[in-house]
């Protein structure tokens, strides 16, 4: 294959996808459980399908976790989340430095327990030197004031404004050198962002499905996947078909 069909092949596969894992409390609900039996079924599913992006050749995958307005739910429903993400950390760093998967966090460790953003930062710095795949973990996140902060430390670093460019900005987001999304998945038939990624979302391709997070299976990835290599990404141009 020379470098110029496999630059183009490589553009069928998106660089980063984000998933929005909604649907775990109806899922649960449909089942008669619980809704934190549902999260826990949701945590499960995580590692596979990270395993399926890194195969397909996907480098960075975005999890939507928690939101900020993630918050307003009952506390012990909240408790339950927090719990199971730090299960998932202590359970499953090991393995995802074996596979050679990367944890970014995205979103604020402000307001999250001590001892959890302890176990948030610690995965971040174990996994630092892997290459494989970029898991980014947006854990207490709002792309609205993840915005906010890089304003604020854009001011604070005495920035003048005629070096404010959409760059600075990006490089100032939590997904610091992350490239903007190609894909965001939203399981569970929502069609909304919710507050997630909206900055780097600004040219992302969708791809809603019915399917509850916890029935998301790699088969539907690769869905996903095959789906967004027949898309034409015009960019406000007239695109490649024209
Ligand atoms: C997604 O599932 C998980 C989180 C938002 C933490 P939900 O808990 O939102 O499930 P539904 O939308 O109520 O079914
Ligand atoms: C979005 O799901 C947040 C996560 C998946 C973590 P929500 O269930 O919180 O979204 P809304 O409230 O339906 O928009
Ligand atoms: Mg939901």
């Amino acid at each position: 294959m020379t470098d110029a069909t496999a630059s183009t092949a490589n553009q069928r596969i998106p660089r980063h996808i984000g998933i929005i894992m909604d649907g775990n409390g109806r899922w649960a609900t449909q089942k008669g459980r619980s809704r934190h039996a549902g999260h826990r079924a949701g945590v499960e599913n995580i590692q596979p399908i990270i395993r399926a992006a890194a195969d397909m050749g996907v480098k960075f995958l975005s999890l939507y976790a928690f939101s900020t307005e993630n918050w307003r739910r009952p506390s012990l429903e909240v408790q339950g989340l927090m719990m199971l993400l730090g299960e998932f950390l202590d359970r499953e760093v090991d393995t995802l430095i074996k596979e050679n998967v990367r944890i970014q966090h995205l979103g604020s460790l402000t307001g999250i327990a001590p001892h959890l953003a302890d176990k948030i930062r610690h995965s971040v710095a174990r996994t630092a030197h892997c290459t494989r795949i970029t898991l980014c973990v947006a854990f207490n996140y709002s792309g609205r004031q993840d915005i906010v902060n890089a304003v604020k430390s854009i001011i604070a670093s005495g920035i003048s404004e005629a070096d404010v460019s959409e760059q600075l900005i990006s490089e100032h987001l939590s997904s610091h050198g992350v490239p903007d999304l190609d894909l965001i998945i939203r399981t569970s038939g929502e069609w909304r962002l919710s507050n997630f990624m909206i900055w780097e979302a600004a040219y992302s391709e969708y791809w809603p499905t019915q399917v509850f997070w916890p029935d998301f299976t790699p088969q539907l990835l690769q869905q996903a996947i095959d789906d967004y290599g027949k898309r034409d990404r015009r960019y406000g141009g007239i695109g490649s078909k024209a």
